[in-house]
């Protein structure tokens, strides 16, 4: 499974890609407006650390705006992915950018019949939402495993993103399933790492190792 790191924040993305964990980037508005810096300026530099894919989100609602907007984005760098809301206009939009050959993100999505348009209509990649369903009482990993059967189903090429993951567990579960990605916050990717009895036993191996007197070389 790929990670991508869900931040608007380049050095948490230096220190993901420092530890060869580093498949991509997903940025969103929201993201992006916490860093007080230009848009196009964060995207470049992400596109810098990772050679995978960063997307890149627009803001415009209307078929034909987020078209121009996509066109404006996809000049940027080799490896960024216009990302496109999952309304009506969005789907519209992605059927002349995927003829195009232009990758897209579709994001914002909460239903599998969704993901089925964004499929159909050649998206790169679809992004469930999957703590923001968790949030309103719903089994966010149960939408995707119903997407990951529809796209099994029908041989659609289209990859997963497990996206709004919150916890280990939604990264755990996403593995599971065999969802092609899990983008994540750098504080769920950094606790990945953690095991109490990782620690605990390390200690004692080096305690052990520094009674004895022995050396390495
Ligand atoms: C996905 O691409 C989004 O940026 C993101 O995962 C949203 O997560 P949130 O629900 O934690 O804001």
């Amino acid at each position: 499974m790929k990670f991508f790191l869900d931040t608007g924040n380049v050095e948490e993305a230096r220190k993901v890609a420092a530890w060869g964990l580093l498949d991509g980037v997903t940025t969103n508005p929201s993201l992006v407006a916490k860093e007080k810096r230009g848009f196009k300026e964060i995207v470049l530099e992400m596109c810098s650390i990772t050679p995978g894919p960063v997307s890149a989100e627009v803001i415009a609602v209307e078929a034909s705006a987020i078209i121009d907007q996509a066109h404006e984005i996809r000049t940027w760098a080799e490896n960024v992915i216009v990302k496109v809301p999952l309304i009506p206009e969005g789907i519209k939009a992605l059927h002349v950018l995927s003829g195009e050959g232009i990758k897209c993100n579709v994001t914002l999505c909460f239903s599998p019949l969704q993901a089925l348009l964004a499929a159909k209509n050649g998206a790169a990649y679809i992004s469930p939402f999957v703590g923001r369903l968790d949030d309103v009482g719903t089994d966010g990993m149960q939408l995707v495993e119903e997407i990951h059967t529809i796209y099994q189903n029908y041989g659609y090429t289209t990859e997963i993103i497990v996206a709004s993951a919150r916890t280990s567990m939604h990264v755990l579960q996403a593995a599971m399933i065999g969802a092609d990605i899990t983008t994540m916050p750098f504080a769920v990717m950094e606790k990945l790492f953690n095991h109490p009895l990782t620690d605990k036993g390390l200690s004692s191996f080096l305690a052990d190792w520094e009674k004895s007197g022995l050396k390495i070389g």
